[in-house]
């Protein structure tokens, strides 16, 4: 059986994935959904042509990440693809969090992805892909956003890593890494610090997000980086000091 398993799927980027691929990936027979939100993901699931498996699963539950575990030892599939997409992120000042909202960062988008990534891989085949949901956050350090910025860091260095060690069973490793994407994320992100103007302004849609993820997985890019401003940062970020880049950053607040 080929299936696509997609964490973060009820809601957001996560959620997307599902629908795009779900109109025009023909050789998957199922896919598996995967996220805390049961009632979320089964609304999605009626929504699919596919056929879709919903997993409720909180990934950072050591006991969750057992039964999926077990499933997959079941059910042996061949997973054509995973996609990452489970992640959040708070902003404000490092202290100022309370202490679980600021380890959870840790556990949900290092962790618990680290953990899926490496119960999938042994199920993958030649032309498997693997999709990182990363951030345009894993350019520069962020003052204001430091422990997402950091995890996203972790998931962009993990990525490229994976990508050359799976080069050789023929697995794509694809990291995402947009700026602002207009999803769910800034319910939570803005507890205790609002997000800034300009970023505001530069934010874009999940759908051409997703969409030029898929492009460049297909096209077996190392990284997908949506918009031109984004693409502005990265070059950036890999051209001038970041000293200076946190001091004009700092200007702008
Ligand atoms: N939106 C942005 O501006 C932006 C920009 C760059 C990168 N990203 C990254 O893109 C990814 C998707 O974000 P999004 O914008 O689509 O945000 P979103 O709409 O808030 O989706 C986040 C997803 O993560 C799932 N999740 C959170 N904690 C979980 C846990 N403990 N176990 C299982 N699933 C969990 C949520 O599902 P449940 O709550 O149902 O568990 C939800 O489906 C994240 O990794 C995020 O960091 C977002």
């Amino acid at each position: 059986m080929n299936i696509v398993i997609i964490t973060g799927a009820s809601s957001g980027m996560g959620k997307e994935f599902a629908l795009q691929l779900d109109a025009g990936l023909y050789t998957v027979d199922e896919f598996w959904l995967v996220a805390r939100r049961k009632d979320r993901l089964e609304e999605l699931a009626a929504q699919l042509d596919h056929m879709a498996k919903v997993i409720p699963a909180d990934l950072t539950c050591e006991e969750d990440m057992e039964k999926f575990r077990k499933l997959l030892k079941e059910e042996r599939p061949v997973i054509r693809m995973l996609i990452n997409s489970s992640g959040y992120g708070i902003m404000g000042r490092f202290t100022e969090m309370e202490r679980q909202e600021r380890l959870g960062m840790v556990d949900v988008n290092c962790r618990a992805l680290t953990d899926m990534t490496c119960a999938c891989i042994p199920y993958m085949k030649k032309n498997s892909r693997l999709i990182m949901m990363a951030s345009s956050a894993a350019f520069l350090p962020q003052p204001g956003f430091a422990v997402y910025a950091a995890t996203k860091s972790y998931v962009l260095s993990l990525s490229r890593a994976l990508r050359e060690e799976l080069r050789e069973k023929g697995i794509y490793v694809t990291a995402v890494c947009p700026g602002p994407v207009r999803t769910e994320f800034f319910d939570r992100a803005e507890k205790y610090a609002a997000t800034l103007a300009v970023k505001k302004f530069s934010c874009v849609e999940p759908e051409d997000v997703v969409r030029a993820a898929l492009t460049a997985s297909a096209r077996n890019r190392a990284m997908s980086v949506y918009s031109p401003l984004m693409k502005g940062f990265h070059l950036l970020s890999k051209t001038l000091p970041h000293s200076l880049l946190l001091e004009i950053a700092q200007k702008m607040k």
